[in-house]
């Protein structure tokens, strides 16, 4: 069956970095009557998922569920902690991290944006300067996207928190694992983050639908006055309807069903064998561009994504090009490159529902379209995916 029309029989490949391919398991598990969301059934449903989701978040503390896409969980973590006018500091590391300093500036916060390379994640070291120059405590927040996926690039979230903790800084600390939760080792509870944002159809390998804000005792404490307008976001609510299994509005009931299923298949591989599957897989596709002759497009090893690889093509090529010759000759999706490396990137996602053989497939795809787009590449690229993979 395929799904983008394109007529070559056999399963459409959606190697994009998210939406993932879901299981066929989840689609099962979500292919069920919808139930009376104020009834007992759902109430056993809502009080399982909200416990088993704490898991890859690493964390005990509640996790509110929207039904919203990621996009709305950024605004929530926002305007449950801050007031307007609020100084909050945030790092160009990619398109994803400029789209959110943008969503803080519109809702009337002060944001200092510090400027970036969209090649390497937020510096550590950085953070403790801009920190430590701010004794008055004026910077409220400090805004971090993990896993940049419009460059493939991840942030040292562990590291960042000790650069915090360095410059004795009380700001609050905003994560968002959009692209790395359930794929890139994290730590919620362990490295202090204040608010982890989600997504359901990344790492989680749901459709799109539901996005997740993990919160620590602080940012509660800092709901409590922080003064930008709020309604839907609300946590106090939804957490108190949240205690009986419950939401105080309609929750995507099916989609539940299937994180109830996606967090089982996580516990089941066990979520260190997760990361390091994703690990391998990435580390197999920065074989096959070095093997091609291509160049990946983070610089700094140590913030090598997990979950995806942007690949960055000479001037004399189109990516966008690239990936339509994919699509229409072998039926898969590649991520475009976003804001300004459009055109001069495509990415390979890597994560979810994956294994070596899709991994194999998705890469001999990549080199047959870059050959067939007259990208010159080394055919021993594959081979060295390969070598990874055998190991
Ligand atoms: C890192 C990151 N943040 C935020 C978003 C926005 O999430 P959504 O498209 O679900 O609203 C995305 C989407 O891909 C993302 O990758």
């Amino acid at each position: 069956m395929t799904t983008t029309g394109t007529g070559t029989g056999g399963r459409h490949f959606l190697q994009i970095p998210g939406p993932t391919n879901v299981p066929d398991r989840v689609l099962r598990a979500m292919d069920m009557p919808t139930i009376d969301h104020r009834g007992p059934e759902f109430a056993a449903l809502g009080r399982e998922v909200l416990e088993a989701v704490k898991a890859p978040f690493g964390t005990s503390n509640p996790v509110v569920v929207y039904p919203a896409s990621g996009t709305g969980a950024w605004e929530a973590a926002l305007c449950n902690t801050l007031s307007p006018g609020d100084r909050v500091l945030c790092f160009e590391t990619g398109h994803f991290a400029t789209l959110w300093q943008d969503m803080a500036r519109r809702l009337g916060l002060e944001v200092e944006f510090v400027p970036g390379d969209w090649r390497h994640g937020v510096p550590p070291e950085a953070v403790q300067e801009r920190l430590a120059a701010d004794p008055g405590h004026e910077v409220k927040a400090v805004m971090v996207v993990h896993n940049e996926t419009s460059t493939g690039v991840t942030s040292r979230v562990g590291e960042i928190r000790a650069a915090i903790d360095a410059a004795q800084h009380p700001a609050l600390y905003l994560v968002d694992t959009i692209s790395s939760l359930g794929s890139i080792d994290y730590r919620h509870d362990e490295w202090r983050v204040d608010v982890t944002i989600a997504g359901s159809q990344k790492g989680l390998m749901l459709p799109p639908g539901i996005s997740f804000n993990a919160v620590s005792d602080k940012a509660l404490e800092a709901s409590r006055t922080a003064r930008l307008p709020r309604s839907y976001w609300d946590w106090e609510p939804i957490l108190a309807a949240n205690a009986n299994g419950f939401w105080p509005y309609t929750p995507a009931t099916n989609i539940l069903y299937g994180l109830r299923e996606a967090l089982r298949m996580l516990a089941e591989e066990g979520l260190p064998d997760v990361y390091a599957r994703h690990q391998r897989h990435a580390e197999a596709t920065r074989a096959a561009v070095r093997g091609w002759g291509l160049e990946v497009l983070a610089l700094d090893e140590r913030e090598y994504s997990g979950s995806l690889t942007a690949i960055l093509l000479s001037d004399e090529h189109d990516a966008d090009e690239v990936r339509r010759v994919i699509l229409e000759h072998y039926d898969m999706s590649l991520g475009a490159g976003l804001g300004r490396l459009a055109r001069k990137v495509f990415r390979i996602g890597h994560l979810g529902h994956f294994n070596d053989l899709m991994l194999a497939g998705t890469l001999a795809g990549v080199q047959m379209g870059l050959v067939r787009s007259g990208v010159k590449v080394d055919p021993a690229g594959i081979q060295a995916a390969l070598e990874v993979l055998g190991q």
